[in-house]
């Protein structure tokens, strides 16, 4: 939806970031419709608005309906850091969203201001209410797991989600970006096993299309999910591709291979053509990232492929 975000986490983004792609190359809606359109068409049934922060991208929810209301698509979903959530929830509910993945690294005030820039725990939390006031559930809250910043705060977030019904999902630190390779990425098995073992925790599926493995109580009461890219990988089974707000065609998270699909779409190239090229595309989706073999390699942000 948009390479901008009004947060500056500092995994992600520099704090002078002012984003990558000018306002005359992005997608506009009705550009972003049709490539929905040709995706659904050729057996895409869930899609995800990411950002940045895509309620960053004005009037958004008529975007949604528009999508929402495309035959043969099964899963419209968001991911978003919550900010903006108070006021617009039960708009998004109405018109179509049906999953939302909030972000949320920590509960104290001070260390959100000092991870993100921003002093906005509170209208993330407000934000979250909201949301469960409009009737989302699940609510699922990413926290990117970052030793020495946040690592002592798992078990207050698990007590957290647990009181609301969220599901957590802790996060490796994927070496995208200048500043995300500086910080490093620390594997999160020795953390799954003792949660496994101190709760009693077993494997369970949860809906989604997304890459983490969920480990639920035995009385069901709660569930935890982990994304590991780094120290156990899901790339076999991975069918994702990802669309910037100036419509790149990302392959794949951890490799270069992009498709520019603005040119075709605004020299009057046919949906049939498109979705060829799509195609074609996908066919040459790479087996696996690379972030251990070259942790350097992947210069640009998860903010502007969309997380
Ligand atoms: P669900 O459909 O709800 O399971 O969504 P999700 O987990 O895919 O979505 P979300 O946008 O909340 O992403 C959470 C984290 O998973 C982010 O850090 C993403 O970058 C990461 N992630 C999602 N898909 C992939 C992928 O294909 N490869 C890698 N390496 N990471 C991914
Ligand atoms: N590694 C892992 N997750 C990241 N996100 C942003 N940057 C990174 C990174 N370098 C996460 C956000 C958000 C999700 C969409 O992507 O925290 O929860
Ligand atoms: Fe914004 Fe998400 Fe990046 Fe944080 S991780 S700066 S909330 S896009």
């Amino acid at each position: 939806m948009t390479d901008r975000c009004d947060l500056r986490c500092t995994y992600c983004m520099p704090a002078e970031f002012d984003g990558y792609e000018i306002p005359d190359n992005w997608l506009q809606f009705d550009e972003i419709v049709r490539l929905s359109r040709i995706f659904v068409g050729l057996g895409v049934s869930r899609i995800r608005l990411t950002g940045g922060e895509p309620l960053m991208r004005s009037r958004i929810a008529d975007l949604v309906g528009q999508i929402a209301e495309l035959p043969g698509l099964r899963d419209l979903s968001l991911s978003t850091n919550g900010t903006q959530l108070r006021k617009c929830a039960s708009t998004l509910k109405e018109r179509g969203i049906r999953r939302l993945n909030v972000s949320l690294d920590t509960l104290n005030r001070e260390t959100f201001l000092k991870l993100t820039g921003r002093d906005s725990l509170d209208e993330v939390l407000s934000g979250l209410s909201a949301a469960r006031l409009a009737g989302f559930d699940p609510i699922k809250i990413n926290m990117v797991w970052l030793p020495g910043i946040n690592q002592q705060e798992v078990e207050a977030m698990i007590e957290f989600c647990m009181a609301r019904g969220f599901i957590l999902r802790l996060i490796e630190n994927m070496p995208m970006g200048r500043a995300a390779q500086a910080m490093g990425s620390s594997s999160l098995q020795p953390l799954i096993e003792n949660l496994r073992q101190r709760f009693a925790l077993t494997d369970h599926i949860i809906p989604g299309g997304g890459p983490a493995r969920y480990l639920r109580s035995r009385d069901s009461s709660f569930s935890i999910g982990f994304i590991t890219p780094i120290s156990q990988h899901f790339c076999e089974t991975c069918n994702r591709v990802r669309v910037s707000v100036s419509g790149t065609l990302h392959l794949c998270l951890g490799q270069d291979d992009q498709i520019e699909l603005l040119p075709l779409m605004r020299s009057g190239k046919s949906d049939e053509f498109i979705a060829q090229v799509i195609r074609d595309a996908v066919m040459r989706k790479p087996e696996k990232h690379e972030f251990q073999e070259k942790p350097g390699k992947i210069i640009r942000i998860m903010a502007s492929t969309g997380g």
